[in-house]
């Protein structure tokens, strides 16, 4: 039987490159993207460790440009194969602690993280229409609710997971499964940009297993690790305004 196929947007670091490696190693056909060719070709050389790097391509892909997108997915359709499983992972992040409103910023996030993982789910539910394969969107518990500091950021990661929850139900007549994985603190290029204690801080190694256990060996719509501090971050989605504002005040002086 031939090997199943993932294409990872974002593969050239942090949580993206640390899926494909994992895949790799079990025997999937990997495709990984990013806009940096210098990264990708950094990437490239790493993953040459990997016993299957004849399962690897790596391609140039700037999801906020709409031809790109169209292009890397007929190129994998029709020079790779089927794509089985599109992990839309790439993103942008900024960290604004002077809590300063810059719509530039706002207009990058927006580019990047909406209307990139946009263009590519437009493409995608083309070619996988009623073949039963998977479109994980990568969002962020952030998106649960508005955190101090991260208006731009976090309204991206909100949107994400509001519009698969939308298209949860809407792909599932095309038979399209979507699924949204929502990670803690994980050790990245983004994350080392904090100046804050990262709690329960995990590496991409760790966010891989668990991304490649949930993909493969559960049918859960949501896929989040580590547990204890996501599934305290679910509790403050549910608290009345007044007592999540309180908190804030009294964890940070917001
Ligand atoms: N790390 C965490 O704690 C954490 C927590 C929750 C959610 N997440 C989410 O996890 C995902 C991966 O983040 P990460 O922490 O692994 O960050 P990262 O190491 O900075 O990776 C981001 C990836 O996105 C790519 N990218 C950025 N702009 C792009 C564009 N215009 N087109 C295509 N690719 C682009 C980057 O590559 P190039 O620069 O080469 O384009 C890079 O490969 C993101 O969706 C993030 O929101 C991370």
């Amino acid at each position: 039987m031939s090997s199943k196929i993932i294409w990872i947007t974002g593969g050239s670091s942090g949580i993206g490159f640390a899926t494909a490696k994992y895949y790799l190693k079990n025997n999937w056909v990997v495709v990984i993207s990013s806009s940096n060719n210098n990264k990708l070709d950094i990437a490239k050389k790493k993953l040459s460790n990997n016993l299957n790097i004849k399962n690897l391509y790596v391609i140039k892909c700037d999801i906020t440009n709409k031809n790109e997108v169209k292009k890397t997915i007929s190129f994998i359709e029709n020079q790779v194969g089927q794509i089985n499983t599109a992990l839309l992972n790439a993103a942008a992040y900024s960290p604004n602690k002077n809590q300063e409103f810059d719509i530039n910023n706002y207009e990058l996030l927006i580019d990047v993280n909406l209307k990139g993982t946009l263009y590519c789910i437009d493409n995608l539910k083309d070619v996988m229409k009623n073949r039963g394969n998977t479109i994980a969107i990568v969002s962020s518990p952030i998106g649960y609710r508005g955190w101090p500091t991260s208006g731009a950021y976090g309204m991206t990661k909100a949107a994400q997971l509001n519009l698969s929850e939308s298209l949860f139900f809407d792909f599932k007549k095309i038979k399209i499964s979507i699924r949204i994985i929502n990670p803690g603190f994980i050790d990245t290029e983004s994350t080392r940009l904090n100046s804050f204690k990262m709690p329960f801080l995990k590496s991409a190694d760790f966010a891989a297993e668990k991304i490649y256990k949930g993909l493969v060996s559960k049918k859960r719509f949501e896929i989040y690790f580590p547990f204890t501090i996501v599934f305290f971050i679910k509790i403050l989605r549910i608290l009345p305004y007044k007592m999540y504002f309180y908190l804030w005040k009294k964890i940070g002086n917001f």
